[in-house]
C-alpha cells in the first residue's frame, strides 16, 4: 500500500507537469483543486438579515435579490459569503453576482416556486439561435449568472430544489410556451466552484456552464426521477478548463454531456468546448452516462473521462453528432469504466439529435477523430457497441482497448455493429466489427494508448 501511495504521487506529479491541468492531494489522488482557487470571505451575511423566512411557504425573492444587490454594490474586499441557514427558502429565480459565495448550511433548502406565471424570460443563446426545446427566448435559470467571475456555490450539502414536476408536466402536456429553465446556469463567466451541494428535481438541465472557463464541480449530488424529461446532470457547453469529479448523478437524461452549440448558429458562433476532465462519477440514467453532444457545432476537443461507474443506464458512453452540426470532435479519452445493466455499452453516432430549424446546412458534416476508449468492464450489457459514422465523413482513429462487455448470465449480447469508421481494437470482447479488428495489426491508432 505504501509503495502504491508513492507511485500514485509520482504518476500524479508527472501528469501535472505534462498537462498542467491536474493537482494532487496528499495521498496522490489527482483532483480538480487548484484550477480555481478556493477563496475565503471574511464578509458574511445571512439571508435572514434580509427578512427571509425558511418556512417553505413565504416567498423570499426580495430577500435573495436584496442580499445579492448588497454584495454587488458594497463590493467588500475579498467578496461576500451569503449564508443560507437550515430551513426551506421558497423563492423565484434570482441572479448571482461576482465575488460571492452562496453557502448552504446543512439542512438548508433553496426551493424554486412552482408558480411559473411570472418566470422571467431571457434571450436565446447565440450558439443555439433559439430555445433548445421551443422557438424564441427561454425561461431564465432558477439560479442564474451572466458575465461573472469568482463565484462559489458550496456549503454542507444543503439542497437546491427546482420542484420541476410542474415544468415536466407542461412538457408532457405540450403546453410549454418557451424552453424550460435550467436549475443553475452560468454564462460568460470564469472562476466558478460548485461543491458540496445537492441538486434536486431540476425543471430542465441541472448545471449549465456556457461560454465559461475555469469551472470546478465536485462533491455534488444530482437527483431527478428517471422519468423526468431532459434533466441532464452537468452540461459544459462552449466552455474550457472544466473539471468535474467525485459526484453522484442520477437523472432522467444524460448524466454529463459536453456540448458546443447547435447547427448553423453554433457554427457561426464558433465557441468550442476544450480541456474538460471528468472523473470519479457514479450514477444511473435512462439515456447516457458520459456523453459528448449531440450539439457540438463549435467543436469539442481534449476531453478526459475516467473512473466512471454506471448502473441501470441506457448507453454507457455516447459520442453523438449529426449532419448540419459541423464541428470537430477530437481527442476524446474515456477510461476505467465499470457498467452494469446497460442497454448499450458504447455508442458513437453521426445521426443523433434534432435541428433548430430548416435552415441547417446538410453539407456541414461533423468530424470525429482520435477517440480512445479503454479499460471498460461491463456486465448485463444488452449490446456491446454501435458505431455509425457518416459516409462522407467517416469517423477515423477510433481506438478501443481492453474492453469487456458481457451479456446477462448465460446469454450472449447483441454483437457490435459499425459503419463508416476506421480505427483499431486490442483486447475487446465481444469482438468488435471488422473495420476495427482488421486494422488492429497496423497500429492505426496514431496516439498510443
Ligand atoms: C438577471 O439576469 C438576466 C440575464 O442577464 C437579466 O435579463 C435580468 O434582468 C436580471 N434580473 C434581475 C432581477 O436582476
Ligand atoms: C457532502 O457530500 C460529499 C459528497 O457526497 C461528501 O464527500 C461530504 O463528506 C459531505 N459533507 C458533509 C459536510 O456532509
Ligand atoms: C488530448 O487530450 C488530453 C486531455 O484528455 C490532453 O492532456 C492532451 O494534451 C491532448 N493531446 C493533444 C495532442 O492535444
Amino acid at each position: 500500500m505504501k509503495n502504491r501511495g508513492v507511485w500514485n504521487l509520482v504518476t500524479c506529479f508527472t501528469v501535472t507537469l505534462v498537462f498542467m491541468q491536474c493537482y494532487c492531494s496528499a495521498d496522490g489522488v489527482v483532483t480538480c483543486s487548484g484550477i480555481v482557487p478556493m477563496v475565503y470571505r471574511s464578509d458574511k451575511i445571512s439571508i435572514t438579515d434580509f427578512g427571509a423566512v425558511g418556512d417553505g411557504k413565504t416567498l423570499n425573492t426580495k430577500a435573495f435579490r436584496e442580499a445579492i444587490y448588497r454584495i454587488e454594490h458594497l463590493k467588500r474586499r475579498g467578496g461576500t459569503l451569503l449564508y443560507i441557514p437550515p430551513g426551506d427558502y421558497l423563492t423565484e429565480s434570482f441572479n448571482l453576482t461576482s465575488r460571492m459565495t452562496l453557502y448552504l448550511a446543512k439542512g438548508a433548502v433553496i426551493k424554486a416556486t412552482q408558480d411559473t406565471s411570472n418566470w422571467p424570460l431571457i434571450a436565446p443563446l447565440p450558439s443555439y439561435g433559439r430555445g433548445r426545446e421551443r422557438p424564441g427566448g427561454r425561461y431564465m435559470s432558477f439560479i442564474h449568472g451572466d458575465g461573472l467571475h469568482d463565484v462559489i456555490i458550496t456549503g454542507e450539502n444543503g439542497t437546491i430544489d427546482g420542484q420541476g414536476d410542474v415544468w415536466w408536466n407542461m412538457w408532457r402536456q405540450r403546453t410549454l410556451q418557451f424552453t424550460r429553465p435550467n436549475l443553475v446556469e452560468l454564462k460568460d463567466s470564469r472562476g466558478i466552484i460548485i461543491s458540496n451541494v445537492i441538486f434536486k428535481n431540476s425543471p430542465f438541465w441541472n448545471i449549465h456552464p456556457v461560454y465559461c472557463s475555469n469551472v470546478v464541480i465536485r462533491y455534488v449530488t444530482i437527483l431527478a426521477p428517471p422519468s423526468s424529461p431532459n434533466t441532464d446532470g452537468i452540461d459544459p457547453d462552449s466552455s474550457t478548463h472544466v473539471c468535474i469529479e467525485d459526484s453522484y448523478i442520477s437523472t432522467g437524461d444524460d448524466l454529463i454531456a459536453v456540448k458546443s452549440g447547435w447547427d448553423e448558429y453554433g457554427i457561426a458562433y464558433g465557441r468550442p468546448s476544450n480541456d474538460i476532465t471528468i472523473r470519479r462519477i457514479t450514477g444511473s440514467s435512462p439515456f447516457a452516462g458520459i456523453a459528448v453532444g449531440s450539439e457540438t457545432s463549435g467543436g469539442v476537443t481534449n476531453i478526459l473521462a475516467e473512473h466512471i461507474t454506471l448502473t441501470n443506464t441506457g448507453i454507457g458512453i455516447h459520442l453523438k453528432t449529426n449532419i448540419g452540426r459541423g464541428g470537430i470532435i477530437r481527442n476524446i479519452t474515456v477510461s476505467d469504466v465499470f457498467m452494469e445493466n446497460v442497454r448499450k455499452g458504447i455508442k458513437i453516432s453521426g445521426d443523433v439529435g434534432d435541428h433548430p430549424d430548416e435552415n441547417y446546412n446538410p453539407n456541414a458534416l461533423p468530424v470525429m477523430k482520435h477517440v480512445r476508449i479503454k479499460n471498460v468492464w461491463g456486465e448485463k450489457v444488452q449490446q456491446a457497441g454501435l458505431i455509425k459514422g457518416l459516409k462522407n465523413s467517416p469517423f477515423t482513429d477510433i481506438c478501443l482497448a481492453n474492453i469487456h462487455l458481457m451479456g446477462s448470465s448465460g446469454s450472449r449480447n447483441v454483437p457490435w455493429t459499425c459503419s463508416d469508421v476506421r480505427g483499431g481494437a486490442v483486447q475487446v470482447s465481444p469482438s468488435p466489427c471488422s473495420e476495427l479488428i482488421s486494422q488492429s495489426q497496423t497500429s492505426v491508432c496514431s496516439i498510443p494508448f
